[in-house]
């Protein structure tokens, strides 16, 4: 079968993720994953990984660096790249959401400023509302935009809820679920059918059971 790599996003998905290519028969050594490597071979010599920024799986993939990649739902929704989307993973299951401190209203502004690390899903949510808003792109602790006076609101997500609590934020609208996907290469989809198709059954098959659990 041909050789695959897979790109991996790095952060809140990464343990998940490679708790779920190990059980579909990707081998990586744990001194290989606590290495400060970014791209690594598994134990086969069929599959390679590499560690990226979650926005950049998309691009890897789309490029045909990476065949395949691991990254969430809400990436893929900021993201242009066309590219396969065959699974969903079932895993780093959080919102995407609007958030705003406790006493605000988010009514009465000319133009609300929303901080996100989201600039297009934040542009096509309040568009679709007939909303004009200011949008202000950050890289990270969105939250902590709001009680510094940057933004009145900001649009990111939630998983526990822990961090927008702790900032005095509440939930205002969600705009969307998500989970971590399976994405491919288009190209590759056709060229490496047989290898792709066998990552692609074996993951279906550990999520089918997991459903059922
Ligand atoms: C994510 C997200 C929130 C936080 C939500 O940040 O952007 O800030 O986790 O988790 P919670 O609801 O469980 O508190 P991440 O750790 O990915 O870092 P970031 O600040 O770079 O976005």
């Amino acid at each position: 079968m041909q050789n695959l790599t897979i790109a991996v996003a790095k952060g809140r998905l990464q343990t998940e993720a490679l708790d779920l290519l190990a059980r579909a028969g990707l081998s990586v050594s744990s001194a290989m994953l606590s290495s400060r490597r970014l791209a690594v071979e598994d134990e086969s010599g069929r599959y390679r990984l590499i560690f990226v920024k979650p926005g950049d799986v998309p691009i890897y993939v789309e490029h045909g660096i990476a065949d395949c990649g691991v990254v969430g739902r809400d990436v893929l929704l900021e993201s242009e790249a066309d590219i396969l989307q065959p699974l969903s993973l079932g895993i780093g299951r959080c919102r995407m959401v609007v958030a705003a401190p406790s006493e605000t209203p988010l009514s009465g502004y000319r133009a609300l400023r929303v901080a996100t690390k989201y600039p297009r899903v934040t542009a096509r949510h309040f568009g679709s509302r007939g909303l004009s808003v200011e949008i202000i792109q950050l890289s990270g602790s969105v939250e902590v935009a709001p009680q510094l006076g940057l933004a009145d609101c900001i649009v990111d997500l939630v998983e526990t809820g822990t961090t927008l609590r702790e900032n005095g934020l509440r939930i205002v609208e969600v705009i969307a679920e998500s989970t971590a996907r399976l994405v491919i290469n288009r190209a590759s989809y056709q060229l490496k059918a047989e290898a792709v198709g066998h990552l692609i059954d074996s993951l279906s098959e550990i999520v089918d059971q997991g459903e059922q659990t």
